[in-house]
C-alpha cells in the first residue's frame, strides 16, 4: 500500500473507534438533598391530526384486524404505558386552530368531514374526535392536555367543551355529554388556549393575543367544573422574548397558570436534510440547536422571575424535538421522519435541561408520539417499532416526579472543526423511597469521556445502570430490524468511596440506579 493510502486507511480506522478522552469530567453532587420536584409532566406527549399520528397510530377503529381496545392500537397501549406517559396533548398543534370539538361528538355516520388545511390537505372524518381522546387518556393512564380552537373558534365554543369534559352538574353540555354514553366527566385540568397565535394559530401581535387570552380564560373557569383548570397561553416562537415578556407583562396572574414555548432542534429551516443520512457537521449542528434549549429556559424564565418571582406561572414548553425532511416517498405534509441515535442525543440532553430548570419548567410535549416528526413509536400496518427516543424516555421515567438533586458539571469538550460543545451533559434527582438516579449523555461521537462523581460524603452500597447507545450515531430500528438498538444493562459504573466513576461511550445516555 502506497504510504498516503494506509495513512488515511489508519485515519479512517480511528475515526470509528471510541476514543478515550483525556481529561475528565467532574460533577459535584450537592451538599443538601434538594428541594424541588421535577414534575411528571415533563415526560409529556403531543398528538396532532397529522399524518398517520392520529389515524393508522393510535386509532385503527374498532373493526380493525390490528388488536385494539376501542379502535386504540394495544401495542400502543401497552409501550407508552410501559413508557408511563404522563400527559398527553391534543389535537394540535395547527391543527387546533381549525378544530370545531362538536364535529367530532355523537354517532360517527353524522360527524361531518372537513379539510385537514394544515396537514396535506386530506379529509378528516372526526371518527377520533373528544369522547375517543379522553377514553384513549383512561386506557393509557394519562392525563389529558386539550389545545383549545382561538384562531377560527369562539369563547363560547371553548367554554362549552370545557363544561361538557367537566361538569358534573345538569346543563346543556354535560347532558349533550350523557347522551353521547358518558355520564361521569373526565376532569380535565390542562388546558391551551390556542395554538402558536403568533404563527398558524391567527398571525396575532402579542398585545392582540394577550387581550384574546383574557377573554377565552375568564370564560374557561366556572363554578360547574369539577376540575380546577391550568390555562396555558400559546407561547413564544424561541428566542422570541418580547411574546413572552409583553404575556407576562398584560395578563394579571389569576387568569393563566402556564406559559408555552415552541422550539424544534432544526439544521436550517430550508434545509432540513436527511433524519438517517447526515455527516458529522450536521450532526454537530443538530446538538448545538438542541443544547440551545438551556438558553432559551434561563432567558424566558428571567422574563417570568420579573413578573412572578414565586414562580407560580409554569413555564409549558409543549413542543420540542428534531425535524428533518420527510422519508422519501412520503406525504411532505405527514411529517414522517426516521429516528437514530442523534434522537436519542437530542431526548437525552433536552431532558437534562428540562430536569435541572424544574424550577419553572412544569411541562414538556415532545413533537409528537406517533408516526409524525421526533416519534417515540412508528407504525406500519401491524408492525411497531420503539425508536431510540423511546428508550431514553422510558429510561429516564425514574425521574417523575422525583426530587431534583442540583448537580454542578465541569465537562470536557466535543470539539469539530474550530468549534466546540459541552460533551456530557448530567441531571439527578432522589425519589420518594430515596433511591437517587443519575442520567449521563454524552453527545462526542467518537471519544469516550471518564466522568468522575464527586459524591460528597454520601454513602452508597451499589450502583447499576442502563445505557442507550449503538456504533453510529446514524443507526436506527427499522422494520427488518426492529431491536437493533434497546437499553442495555451498563457495568461501566464503579463506586471507589465517595466518588463515583462512569466511562461514557461515545453518543450513548445512561441512567444510574444507586441505593
Ligand atoms: O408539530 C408540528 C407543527 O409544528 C405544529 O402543528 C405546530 O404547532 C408547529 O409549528
Amino acid at each position: 500500500m502506497k504510504p498516503k493510502l494506509y495513512l488515511l486507511s489508519l485515519l479512517m480506522i480511528f475515526s470509528c473507534i471510541n476514543l478515550q478522552a483525556q481529561t475528565n469530567v467532574n460533577v459535584s453532587f450537592p451538599v443538601d438533598s434538594g428541594s424541588v420536584k421535577i414534575s411528571k409532566y415533563i415526560y409529556s406527549h403531543f398528538a396532532e391530526h397529522l399524518g398517520r399520528g392520529i389515524y393508522d397510530g393510535f386509532y385503527v377503529g374498532d373493526t380493525s384486524k390490528i388488536p385494539n381496545t376501542h379502535g386504540v392500537r394495544n401495542d400502543v397501549i401497552a409501550a407508552l404505558k410501559k413508557m408511563k406517559i404522563p400527559a398527553l396533548r391534543w389535537p394540535g398543534g395547527c391543527f387546533a386552530d381549525t378544530y370545531h370539538w362538536k364535529d367530532g361528538i355523537g354517532p360517527k355516520d353524522k360527524r361531518p368531514s372537513i379539510v385537514n388545511r394544515w396537514w396535506g390537505g386530506i379529509v378528516e372524518d372526526n371518527s377520533f374526535g373528544t369522547n375517543e381522546f379522553l377514553n384513549m387518556c383512561e386506557l393509557l393512564g394519562a392525563d389529558p392536555y386539550i389545545s383549545g380552537n382561538v384562531g377560527s373558534g369562539t369563547v363560547q365554543e371553548l367554554s362549552d367543551w370545557v363544561s361538557y369534559v367537566s361538569s358534573d352538574n345538569k346543563n346543556p353540555m354535560s347532558d349533550l355529554r350523557r347522551v353521547n354514553g358518558r355520564d361521569k366527566p373526565w376532569n380535565v385540568k390542562f388546558w391551551g388556549i390556542g395554538n402558536e397565535a403568533w404563527g398558524c394559530g391567527g398571525n396575532m401581535a402579542p398585545d392582540y393575543y394577550a387581550n384574546e387570552f383574557r377573554k377565552y380564560s375568564t370564560f374557561m373557569s366556572g363554578s360547574d367544573n369539577t376540575t380546577k383548570i391550568y390555562r396555558i397561553a400559546s407561547g413564544a416562537n424561541s428566542d422570541d422574548y418580547n411574546w413572552t415578556e409583553t404575556l407576562m407583562k398584560q395578563i394579571p396572574p389569576n387568569l393563566i397558570e402556564g406559559i408555552a414555548l415552541h422550539y424544534y432542534s432544526v439544521i436550517d429551516w430550508d434545509h432540513k436534510s436527511s433524519a438517517t443520512k447526515f455527516n458529522e457537521q450536521q450532526y454537530f449542528t443538530t446538538m448545538k440547536r438542541a443544547l440551545f434549549m438551556d438558553t432559551l429556559i434561563t432567558k424566558h424564565s428571567r422574563i417570568m422571575d420579573k413578573y412572578d418571582p414565586k414562580k407560580k406561572i409554569g413555564l409549558v414548553v409543549d413542543e420540542w424535538g428534531g425535524w428533518y425532511d420527510v422519508e422519501r416517498g412520503t406525504n411532505p405534509g405527514f411529517l414522517f421522519q426516521q429516528n437514530t441515535m442523534r434522537d436519542a442525543m437530542i431526548a437525552g440532553v433536552t431532558l437534562n435541561i428540562f430536569n435541572n430548570h424544574c424550577d419553572r419548567v412544569r411541562m414538556a410535549n415532545l413533537a409528537q408520539c406517533i408516526n409524525v416528526l421526533q416519534a417515540v413509536i412508528l407504525t406500519s400496518g401491524n408492525k411497531l417499532i420503539l425508536t431510540p427516543t423511546y428508550y431514553v424516555m422510558e429510561m429516564y421515567n425514574v425521574h417523575q416526579d422525583a426530587t431534583l438533586l442540583p448537580i454542578i458539571i465541569n465537562s470536557d469538550d466535543y470539539v469539530l472543526g474550530d468549534e466546540k460543545l459541552s460533551a456530557v451533559s448530567v441531571s439527578a434527582s432522589k425519589d420518594k423511597n430515596g433511591v437517587v438516579h443519575i442520567s449521563l449523555v454524552n453527545i462526542d461521537p467518537d471519544h469516550v469521556h471518564k466522568v468522575k462523581l464527586n459524591l460528597n460524603g454520601k454513602k452508597f452500597a451499589a450502583v447499576t445502570g442502563r445505557i442507550l447507545a449503538s456504533a453510529k450515531v446514524q443507526d436506527y430500528n427499522s422494520f427488518d430490524n426492529p431491536e437493533k438498538i434497546k437499553a442495555e444493562t451498563f457495568n461501566g459504573a464503579i463506586l471507589k468511596g465517595e466518588d463515583l466513576d462512569v466511562n461514557m461511550p461515545g453518543a450513548s445516555v445512561v441512567v444510574l440506579t444507586l441505593n
